[in-house]
């Protein structure tokens, strides 16, 4: 049977990291390693462009019905002056509330080939390897009312409401204590109880689950400012952190730059498993932008990209094997010394998005063989 996947490059570089990626799809399949059905289409400003909105609904029909879909960016400042409800990033966030996917596993991951390219010095990086497990579906992101209203005054009084209900904190810290069991076994969760009443009740009911099911991993609780602080200070502390949606985006940005570069960072959003299928609806995606500002030149690193496929391997596919092929041949293409420029060493030669996707393909390929 094969594998159904969608492809949403996007915008910006999405389309040239996708490209890299899509070759080594194409190439799997020919050599029948696995059996992909694969559709393309558009989200984003490009979805846009053709047809006023941010995702159709044949494409939101497409990602209901894919077995993965594989997510490239959106955005860009062509759309800055598009409505609201169609401004690129709509598309992904319904993407993500239509189909479910309260769980963003996002991991960090320092090779030790790159720790020079962090920002941090290299002792605190190398080696590091952290998950965040980001709620994806719920908090400020989506929280009614949301808006901007008149008063009689004039003036105007914008609206955003960050709501969390037990349950939402209780699916999302179950993510995170079972990945921790499976890694070193320790979960940091984080949010802002000091001021917010929904961080009062964050923490009250990720304490109570994991004294209930969970009492063999260890459990730490960090403010969310606290933690971004620590975040860069010594990042090899943590192992799992469980945190909402909005502080779940912040801190991965700054997880990524310990890896040397937002274009290293993959991640994957799951949904809840089908009690009658056991599947899981799961979108992958990079966590790096469009970056409209190089897009279209060849100079986008696409690993990202390529370690979100890893991920689509592993949980939505069951390829385990496949998934360590491809995580290993980026790793070697960087002990190699191949560089993008976001991650190259000042003076150091820069290769194209297509040369490290070829290298890393090759890779993959000389691994299997
Ligand atoms: C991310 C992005 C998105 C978010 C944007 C594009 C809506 O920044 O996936 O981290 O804020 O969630
Ligand atoms: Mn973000």
């Amino acid at each position: 049977m094969a594998f159904n996947l969608l492809l949403l490059p996007g915008d910006g570089i999405g389309p040239e990291v996708m490209g890299e990626v899509k070759k080594l799809v194409d190439w799997m399949n020919k050599t029948g390693m696995v059996k992909f059905e694969t559709e393309t289409d558009l989200v984003g400003g490009a979805a846009f462009d053709a047809h006023k909105v941010a995702v159709s609904e044949d494409a939101m029909k497409k990602a209901l019905s894919a077995d993965a879909v594989l997510f490239g960016a959106v955005g860009g400042p062509k759309w800055d002056n598009v409505p609201y409800d169609a401004r690129p990033e709509a598309g992904l966030l319904r993407l993500r509330k239509d189909l479910g996917l309260f769980a963003n596993l996002r991991p960090a991951i320092c090779y030790p080939a790159l720790a020079d390219a962090s920002s941090l010095k290299r002792d605190l990086v190398e080696g590091l390897d952290i998950v965040i497990v980001r709620e994806l579906t719920g908090g400020v992101y989506f929280g009614e009312p949301k808006e901007i209203v008149t008063l009689e005054n004039g003036e105007k009084r914008a609206v955003d409401t960050q709501v969390y209900t037990t349950h939402e904190i209780e699916r999302i810290g179950r993510v995170a204590f079972e990945l921790a069991r499976k890694r070193n076994n320790k979960v940091t969760s984080s949010e802002k109880r000091n001021v917010m009443k929904s961080g009062v009740l964050w923490n009250q009911v990720i304490s109570a689950l994991h004294k209930r099911e969970y009492p063999d991993v260890t459990l730490e609780h960090q403010l969310a400012d606290a933690l971004g602080m620590q975040l860069v200070r010594y990042p090899k502390q943590f192992d799992v952190i469980v945190t909402d949606n909005l502080f779940g985006d912040m801190l991965s940005d700054v997880a990524a730059m310990l890896t040397g570069s937002l274009g290293m960072l993959p991640s994957a959003s799951l949904g809840a498993e089908d009690p009658s299928t056991g599947k899981r609806k799961a979108l992958y995606e990079p966590v790096h932008g469009s970056a409209p500002d190089i897009a279209g030149r060849g100079l986008a690193n696409p690993i990202a990209m390529f370690g979100s496929f890893a991920m689509a391997l592993r949980y939505s596919f069951g390829l385990g094997k496949e998934a360590d092929l491809v995580e290993k041949a980026i790793s070697m293409a960087l002990d190699q010394g191949l560089r993008t420029k976001d991650i190259a060493a000042p003076g150091q030669n820069a290769v194209s998005t297509t040369e490290m996707g070829d290298t890393i393909i090759k890779t993959v390929q000389k691994l299997a063989g």
